[in-house]
């Protein structure tokens, strides 16, 4: 299990994050949802500890029951980072090294890791085979500039692989795809964390991309999750007015092709510049005087949590 509790994330005196709590299990896929700038990456960084040391951050970050903020710096880099939690990111060509060969990198990141070295040629082969690379041996020849953005991608899931991790993250990693190959690396890594039971935190700004993966979903909006919950029931039934203002934006086609796209009305706000009470209330069409005084907070309601005075549960 990999549990994040009571996370909160500052620059100077500015919250980034604030009182993130979120899990996942092995075999499963956690999806968390937001626009830009609510603090998806910086949530994700935290796990691998790569986050600058100009942040305060405070909670807890737990990889199969160790805190990892408590380990020693060469116990983490050893047993945990890449070997336990892996990490793939949005640009592939900005991770992988334009001077090595895909075979040569993965071999790397293999030695640096688990000290091993016999084999090494077959297990990367396989590895790629796995990301359903068609060539492998080729591939395995190749630099990054010869392979396309989706395969440069298969090439880094096969990396992130490599050492045969509990969690990976990946952070909007389809987001400079194509919608085809979107489609083909979304479904990739659906079967791969199945057969391989490993758990994955997805993070994409794309709602229509996070029902499509994934299992459990976690809404954020200015540092703050404002909704979690099992991904059918989410999407069936939002209890946010942020969450249901995401799903409103997903593109209904209507009459001869036309497509519909609604924008919730705003920006997300600043961090220097958060408004008072729910951040979201100068958005949202439900606010009451309440809201704009006071931090909502996080409410159990079953197995979901909603930050709202009114969750639309209640209206019903
Ligand atoms: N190193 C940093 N120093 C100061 N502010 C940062 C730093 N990294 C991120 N932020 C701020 O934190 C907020 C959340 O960023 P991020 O986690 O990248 O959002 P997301 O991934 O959801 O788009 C943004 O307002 C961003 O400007
Ligand atoms: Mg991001």
């Amino acid at each position: 299990m990999l549990e994040i509790d009571n996370l909160s994330i500052k620059v100077e005196n500015f919250y980034i994050v604030r009182n993130v709590s979120l899990s996942v299990r092995k075999g499963e896929i956690l999806g968390i949802i937001g626009e830009s700038g609510s603090g998806k990456s910086i949530t994700a960084l935290s796990i691998l500890k790569l986050i600058p040391e100009s942040l305060k951050i405070s909670g807890t970050v737990k990889v199969n029951g160790r805190d990892i903020y408590e380990l020693e710096e060469r116990e983490f880099n050893k047993n945990i980072r890449w070997k336990t939690v892996s990490i793939i990111f949005q640009d592939p060509a900005a991770s992988l090294n334009p001077l090595l060969t895909i075979g040569e990198q993965i071999k790397e990141a293999i030695i640096f890791h688990e000290e091993k070295k016999e084999n090494l040629k077959d297990t990367i082969i396989n590895l790629l085979s796995e990301v359903e690379i068609k060539e492998p041996e080729t591939v395995y020849k190749s630099y990054p500039h010869h392979l396309s953005g989706g395969m440069k991608q298969r090439a880094m899931i096969a990396m992130a692989l490599s050492c045969n991790p509990d969690f990976i993250i990946a952070d909007e990693p389809t987001t400079a795809l194509d919608k085809q190959t979107e489609h083909k690396i979304i479904k990739l890594l659906k079967n791969l964390s199945k057969n391989k039971n490993t758990g994955v935190i997805f993070i994409s700004h794309d709602i229509e991309v996070i029902e499509t993966i994934a299992d459990t979903i976690t809404v954020m909006y200015a540092g703050f999750v404002m909704e979690s919950g099992e991904t059918g029931e989410v999407i069936k039934k939002p209890y946010h007015p942020y969450t249901k203002g995401l799903i409103e934006c997903i593109p209904k086609v209507e009459g001869k092709g036309k497509r519909k796209l609604p924008v919730i009305p705003g920006n997300v706000t600043d961090i220097k510049s958060r408004p008072s009470g729910c951040p979201f209330h100068p958005r949202c069409s439900k606010r009451k005087e309440v809201c704009q005084r006071e931090l909502p907070p996080l409410k159990q309601i079953e197995k979901r949590t909603v930050r709202c005075f009114f969750p639309e549960y209640e209206a019903v």
